[in-house]
């Protein structure tokens, strides 16, 4: 799960793959380093740990050439060390992977037989001393290449330069993304479209199985049966412009504020306001005829799917399957003709996801996809693309994605519920309504900053925290368990209020902050009760609720965080964004990286 770029031009190479490397830092941050021909000769610099060790590095040690690799990496095979960094390489070549060589030790075990001698821990290894050994029995590098890719199972991008060879890289993919880029007299190759914004916005997706001949000026790809072949090359509006953090410390907590922007801007493009209606774009297929809807995501993005089941099974009376990516497809479970899968992914690369849609398309299903990126994989796979506006988001931890996901939602359960005769037109327009103030509600929660901040303080002692909700705001409580373990350590756990009785109530003590999302509606009294449950065997409740709930229930609390009274409907957006702050907040006093947390990395591209 690593970013990947190469570039072949006339221009000193280091530089601009510094440039694009700072773009793909979100797939990994463990290490980096990069390669380059410096008078036909592969020269390298790698280093530990983030990208501004390399560049440390670089202006203490420059390094020339004008063809190059680059690479951050996400550790799967070996430490994060200097030694495991890539690119990988011997005198005549150099390697940079995406992915995982699956048969890499039978591959490795086979090679050192053969007398080569190896240097890391990784499965990447095995390819530099394949490609190597046809090349020492003189076939050309596209047939070392050929040769090499032929022996490896498992998913790679690999971008692959050669000693003395200043005209030629080549790229290959299976399972893992790669983009060609076309500049003027400068050609590229990276993980994604965003690596190469900086560089070109003409951009060319190879698909499953191509590899890619690449020279200063053209590209000739090929397909896995070796025939040359034409590719679409696209526009792409991404910019290349670095985001800053503004005024704020963190990424995440800019993205926590731009949220009322954000989810407003997804309401302009879905919402008639004055209609009080949800206008969908035209969908290749019939929305009320769907016999199961089946989601599949992972991490944040599931709990999105999560608390949509309610939304689809309550307002739109939709039969919906829900299951993490990971386990969808190895469950096997019989897919309904005519059924609708539903993924949702921010990156759109997220592996696991990409893998259930392709199972599901294997199975005949209508595939429809909410995603943040729209020139990712599963937007490009997908039968419909409804995209969240939340622009770039940076921070490991996911916020205003999250938020911008339930907005889609929400209105997809309008539309859904409308194509199916479920919702009379008042109701639509209620619904709408309700979804039209949650921008400026967000905004009064964010006021309450300060003092959630304070609540923090409490969170940064304990070793352990339960959250818990019920009903829609069930997801939420597993969100916040989440949001707060990634970034702050703390050992957290989500759970339906209901269950709490059935095992984890016997953690509670003097020592567990439990933090209960309870607005006030139908399922409060339920919720209470477990609040006092909480309180009689000693644990310190934090209540986020309404005036309403707080009245009832505050007494029981040792903090409160009190939201706007609204609509049931939309409690799942807005209760979303205390249990954000919480988590930022306690991760900041306890002196984490928060914009990228340890062992983590944006999107995960390996399974
Ligand atoms: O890009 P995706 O939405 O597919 O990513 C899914 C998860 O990896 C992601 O939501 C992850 O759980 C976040 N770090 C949570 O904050």
């Amino acid at each position: 799960m690593c970013g990947i770029i190469g570039i072949i031009g006339t221009n000193p190479v280091a530089p601009l793959l510094l440039k694009g490397l700072e773009r793909l830092e979100y797939r990994g941050y463990d290490s980096a380093g990069i390669a380059t021909l410096d008078n036909g000769r592969i020269g390298r610099r790698r280093a530990e740990g983030k990208l501004f060790n390399l560049a440390d590095l670089i202006a203490r040690e420059p390094i020339v050439g004008t063809v190059g690799i680059g690479h951050t990496r996400w550790a799967t095979h070996g430490r994060p060390t200097e030694a495991n960094a890539h690119p990988h390489a011997s005198d005549r070549v150099a390697v940079v992977h995406n992915g995982i060589i699956e048969n890499f030790r039978d591959l490795r075990a086979e090679l050192v037989r053969g007398g080569h001698i190896f240097e890391t821990e990784t499965d990447t290894e095995v390819v530099v001393h394949l490609i190597t050994e046809h090349l020492n029995q003189q076939m050309s590098p596209r047939e070392a290449v050929a040769e090499a890719v032929a022996r490896l199972e498992g998913a790679f991008a690999l971008a692959i330069i050669f000693a003395g060879r200043h005209d030629l890289m080549i790229g290959a993919r299976r399972g893992s993304p790669l983009a060609i880029g076309y500049g003027d007299g400068e050609m590229y190759l990276g993980s994604d479209a965003l690596a190469l914004a900086p560089f070109t916005n003409r951009i060319c997706y190879l698909e499953e199985g191509d590899w890619v001949e690449l020279g200063q000026d053209a590209a000739t790809v090929h397909d896995a049966s070796g025939a040359v072949v034409t590719r679409d090359i696209k526009q792409t509006a991404l910019s290349g412009a670095i985001i800053g953090k503004g005024q704020y410390r963190h990424f995440m907590q800019k993205e926590i504020f731009e949220q009322p922007a954000v989810i407003g801007d997804t309401l302009h493009a879905l919402v008639d306001p004055l209609r009080r209606r949800v206008e969908l774009p035209d969908f290749p297929f019939d929305l009320s005829a769907a016999p199961r809807l089946t989601i599949s995501a992972c991490g944040t993005s599931f709990y999105a799917g999560m608390v949509a089941k309610y939304w689809f099974e309550q307002i739109a009376r939709q039969p919906v399957e829900i299951d993490i990516a990971s386990e969808f497809r190895y469950r096997e479970a019989p897919l309904p003709e005519g059924g609708i899968n539903l993924f949702i992914s921010q990156s759109g690369e997220t592996i696991d996801t990409l893998a259930a849609l392709r199972y599901a398309r294997e199975q005949g299903q209508k595939i429809l996809s909410i995603v943040n990126v729209l020139e990712s994989a599963i937007a490009r796979e997908s039968d419909v693309v409804l995209p969240t506006l939340a622009g770039p988001e940076i921070g490991v931890a996911s916020t205003k994605a999250f938020t911008t996901q339930l907005t889609v939602l929400a209105c997809l359960t309008i539309a859904m519920a409308r194509a199916r005769d479920a919702v009379s037109a008042e109701t639509e327009a209620a619904l709408c309504t309700a979804l039209t103030e949650v921008p400026a509600c967000v905004a009064e929660i964010l006021n309450h900053d300060t003092a959630i901040r304070k609540i923090a303080h409490f969170l940064a002692e304990a070793r352990d925290v339960l959250y818990l909700g019920r009903g829609s705001t069930y997801p939420i409580a597993l969100e916040g368990a989440l949001k707060l373990k990634e970034i702050s350590y703390i050992h957290a756990e989500g759970c339906a209020a209901g269950e709490m009785k059935h095992g984890p109530i016997a953690l509670i003590d003097e020592t567990f902050p439990v933090v209960v999302c309870a607005p006030s509606g139908p399922l409060f009294e339920k919720t209470a009760s477990n609040i006092a449950e909480v309180a009689a065997r000693g644990g310190s409740v934090v209540l986020i609720s309404d005036k309403e709930g707080i009245g009832k229930m505050g007494d029981y609390a040792e903090h409160t965080i009190e939201l706007p009274p609204i609509d049931p409907f939309v409690a799942p957006i807005l209760y979303a964004i205390p249990v954000q702050l919480l988590a930022y907040h306690t991760a900041v006093i306890k002196g984490t990286e928060v914009d990228q947390p340890r062992n983590l990395a944006k999107s995960v591209t390996v399974e």
